[in-house]
């Protein structure tokens, strides 16, 4: 069911500040910043030949991720996002398997459908699955 590894997100709580260390120090390519209201963050992406990582910066009140940035005030890993061909197959072998899923398919940072999976179920990491 898994293909590859999307990206890998990082929460941070100055975004211009941590693209400047990824285009600036470590001489990557980066996005622009893209605000996300309905994931409540803002994100950019730095472009690696293999990846992407994704810097989280929380957007409005309710970010999902206000509650991780006060827990690792430096930052931290979010979650993997990984691909998959057919996100509601996907949901339907997860649910036979008994995983939860933390939400209903969403359309995610690069406009295709996107859930959450708990990380209780992942080895205490959060997981993203991303249809491409
Ligand atoms: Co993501």
């Amino acid at each position: 069911m898994l293909g590859k590894l999307n990206h890998v997100a990082i929460a941070v709580t100055d975004l211009k500040a941590a693209t400047a260390i990824y285009r600036d120090t470590l001489g990557a390519n980066v996005s622009a910043e893209t605000d996300l209201p309905e994931h409540g963050v803002t994100t950019v992406f730095v472009e690696l030949p293999n990846t992407k990582i994704e810097l989280l910066q929380p957007l409005g009140d309710n970010s999902p991720i206000a509650r991780f940035l006060e827990k690792n005030c430096d930052g931290g890993i979010h979650h993997l996002c990984y691909e998959v061909e057919d996100i509601n197959a996907a949901v339907a072998k997860l649910q036979t398997e008994g995983a939860r899923i933390l939400s209903e398919p969403k359309t995610g940072a690069h406009g295709k459908p996107v859930i959450f999976l708990h990380p209780k179920d992942f080895c205490g990491t959060l997981v993203e699955l991303e249809q491409v």
